[in-house]
């Protein structure tokens, strides 16, 4: 029989667990955004109790929700009546609202992280889903097995008989680990459907540690689950969550097999896709099915000359069903003004501050000066360049390198450094390097005190195509605690892009340190 699969994302969550990744309030205000216009059925917002700022994120995305009843927030919660009262607190003024609550039920995380027994843990799940029922804020509550594919199956029907019994209506089974295979994951399903009697939707929560997310996605839904977890361009923790795009345009254009229908609308794929990467720092990599720059693209003689004759002979999906051809749009140029500059950003889903607008479209000038022609691409590039730049401690102001197949690289950089509100000054620092980039980049480390962080990536890419194209420089750094820092930087100049990107990343380093540095 035909069912409509619902879809609950979690790129504000499980997503901003990527290493490096950190939504602002106003980032994930626009993300949700655009997630409601593709259609999504339910945003998890995040995890209100791990932060004070995630607790106002998920609030001001539920504040955005007060009239939407097409669209239902929902907030992570521990098993614990702290992390309940926050997060019930922080969705309360949603329209539509669900509390997530979740407690690892395999016996690897009983014994090695919760320190607690079977029983301790069935107890807790009845305690707690209660005394959320009690609160009567939420609308519905969503109950997770954490690591429930390596659970002992008698004691994962258990648990969700507890939490069913107790007052859940959706119960959500994870692949924490990403450990399961689709055949494996469709008996358990089955299994719990059979144990456990009583109205409840059944949800599943893939990771991909094993590429397998999307697969076990949809098998889950051919074994009777109605909601599916994940992320767009599946980001999140480790290897990352189901890809959205994948399941749903797999239940799209496999509905023949699948049957089951959704309401999500495709065309609005490709858009949201780029926001996600220009706002997280994540690229998507060419090779990504449905939204990598290659999914369309086909570079053998015999399947171009069949898609000339026919698109379906090498491509099961038409581009604009995710609507690529709309997104590929040239829309400015040097004598375009702030004011169709900012209508630009704000119709690609960026709710940039006046200021902001100010400092994007200054960049926008100096670049539309050098290039011709400036594509949405290069636009993404600058905005994302402009909100990973915000509460920056250092600027570039000049540098100079000296390089050449014969000397040492040199490098001398000259940073603008603003603490707090006293009066911003320069420093200068000269270094050595093993070429221009790694000799600014030494400078740099020198002038920020951040020498014991490592690069551990570098790599830069042209936007868009031709001699004239921005540079987009990417940067990883890994901090002593081993927490990850992400940076890019965008110019006509690579050298000038790996600067900016570096700089960027020792930025974001430093906003996390500052306690120990002031
Ligand atoms: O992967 C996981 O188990 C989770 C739960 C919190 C649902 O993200
Ligand atoms: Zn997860």
């Amino acid at each position: 029989m035909d069912r409509t699969i619902k879809f609950c994302d979690v790129t504000l969550r499980d997503g901003e667990q990527t290493p490096g990744v950190h939504f602002t309030p106003s980032q994930k205000l626009d993300i949700a955004k655009r997630l409601r216009r593709m259609g999504i059925d339910i945003i998890e917002a995040g995890f209100p109790a791990s932060s004070a700022g995630d607790f106002d994120a998920v609030s001001a995305v539920a504040q955005d929700m007060a009239d939407d009843d097409a669209c239902t927030v929902s907030a992570l919660a521990r098993m614990t009546t702290g992390d309940i009262d926050a997060a019930l607190s922080a969705i309360e003024t949603a329209k539509r609202k669900r509390l997530h609550v979740f407690i690892a039920t395999s016996d690897i995380h009983l014994e090695n992280k919760l320190h607690m027994t079977r029983e301790q843990v069935l107890a807790r799940i009845y305690q707690c889903v209660t005394y959320a029922k009690s609160k009567n804020i939420a609308d519905e509550i969503e109950f997770s097995a954490e690591d429930a594919t390596r659970t002992d199956l008698g004691f994962l029907c258990q648990a969700v008989e507890c939490a069913v019994n107790a007052g859940a209506s959706i119960i959500n089974i994870p692949d924490t680990v990403g450990y399961t295979t689709p055949d494996e994951f469709t008996d358990i399903l089955r299994a719990i459907r059979q144990a456990v009697k009583g109205r409840y939707e059944l949800s599943v929560h893939c990771h991909n540690d094993l590429g397998l997310a999307a697969a076990n996605s949809i098998a889950a839904v051919q074994a009777g689950a109605t909601q599916i977890e994940c992320t767009i361009n599946g980001l999140g923790e480790r290897a990352g969550n189901a890809p959205f795009e994948e399941v749903v345009m797999a239940l799209t254009v496999r509905h023949d097999v699948i049957g089951a229908f959704h309401r999500i609308h495709t065309r609005e794929i490709t858009e949201t896709s780029r926001l996600v990467a220009s706002i997280s720092g994540i690229p998507i990599s060419p090779n990504k099915a449905v939204v990598g720059a290659n999914a369309f693209s086909h570079a053998s003689g015999i399947h171009q000359h069949g898609v000339m004759n026919a698109r379906t002979t090498y491509e099961i999906m038409d581009p604009a069903s995710i609507g690529l051809n709309s997104a590929d749009t040239i829309v400015l140029g040097k004598l375009s003004g702030r004011h169709a500059f900012a209508e630009r950003v704000k119709a690609m889903g960026y709710s940039l501050t006046p200021e902001g607008i100010d400092a994007a479209f200054t960049r926008f000038k100096e670049i539309a000066d050098k290039k011709s022609v400036i594509t949405d691409e290069d636009v993404r590039a600058i905005v994302g360049e402009y909100l990973d730049s915000l509460e920056g401690r250092y600027y570039l102001s000049t540098f100079q390198i000296q390089s050449g197949n014969h000397i040492k690289a040199m490098a001398l950089v000259t940073l603008k450094v603003t603490v707090g509100d006293s009066e911003p000054y320069e420093v200068t620092e000269a270094a050595p390097g093993e070429g221009p980039i790694d000799a600014a980049f030494n400078a740099i480390k020198r002038i920020a005190g951040a020498e014991n962080t490592v690069l551990i990536s570098y790599g830069i890419t042209a936007v868009t195509e031709g001699t004239d194209a921005l540079g987009e420089a990417r940067v990883r750094l890994k901090a002593e605690d081993n927490s990850v820092y992400t940076g890019r930087g965008v110019s006509t100049d690579v050298i000038k892009a790996s600067i900016k990107a570096y700089l960027n990343a020792v930025n974001k380093w430093t906003n996390a340190n500052k306690k120990t540095k002031d």
